[in-house]
């Protein structure tokens, strides 16, 4: 949890490396875990059930989200469900789409009646807010992962996005769904979410460790900043001649 001017927000780590799983799930700050396939790969992992299981047994019963990935609908609600039961903290990952682009936005909505809780995830537009909402329930335990970082590499703002997310579950009074800043590119990502209403930051454990700045001397950093152009220069030998 990371709290400023009143305002709090939960932060998850963002990752597929055990060590780093084990580590921060023992610090009190952080309170859930977040994976997918692609950083499970860049990770190295090669058995996809036994990191799953691995990782929920690091988790410390904090929330962890563990992603399913088939393009067929009965064998992603069989995954949902095989991912569900490895512990009461995981939160099923679905994409908002399978990767034929067909919406599983009905499986997501069978899932939940079920009492499985989803994160809802790989959401960039409006169209997809709006389904996740229409079919959200206060019964249900969801997360809605806006997929912040990928929204701005194509050069738009993705605060509008959360906001309007923040709104409409408001205006449904949506008490157990929450939204999460996902793809999450730097530190300040954090400040951007927490000053928009998100409930929830995921972050990679490189970009995390850089809240050890917050507040910091911005002189003191100006120093530091110039002695690591000397030391590198020095190091390297450069020579202006
Ligand atoms: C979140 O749950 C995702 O794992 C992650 O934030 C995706 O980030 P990316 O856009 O860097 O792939």
């Amino acid at each position: 949890m990371f709290i400023k001017n009143a305002k709090a927000i939960k932060i998850f780590t963002d990752g597929a490396n055990l060590d780093s799983i084990i580590e921060l799930a023992k610090n009190d700050f952080i309170d859930g875990i977040t994976t997918n396939p692609t950083l499970m790969r860049k990770s190295g992992v090669t058995n996809y059930m036994n990191f799953a299981k691995s990782a929920v047994n690091s988790s410390q019963g904090k929330s962890i989200s563990l992603e399913v990935f088939s393009d067929d609908f009965q064998e992603m609600i069989i995954q949902a469900k095989i991912l569900s039961e490895l512990g009461d903290n995981v939160y099923v990952k679905i994409p908002i789409t399978n990767s034929k682009g067909e919406s599983t936005i009905s499986i997501i909505s069978k899932l939940l009646k079920e009492g499985i809780k989803i994160n809802i995830t790989a959401v960039l537009t409006y169209d997809q807010i709006d389904q996740c909402i229409n079919i959200l329930n206060n019964a249900n335990h969801c997360y809605i992962s806006i997929f912040s970082g990928r929204i701005a590499d194509t050069g738009r703002d993705p605060i509008p996005f959360i906001k309007y997310t923040a709104l409409k579950i408001r205006e449904k009074n949506l008490k157990n769904v929450e939204i999460i800043w996902a793809s999450t590119r730097e530190i300040y990502n954090l400040y951007q979410a927490l000053e928009n209403d998100c409930h929830i930051i995921t972050i990679s454990p490189d970009i995390l460790k850089k809240i050890n700045l917050f507040n910091y001397d911005l002189k003191k950093l100006s120093l530091e900043t110039v002695q690591m152009f000397k030391n590198d220069s020095d190091n390297a030998n450069y020579k202006i001649s």
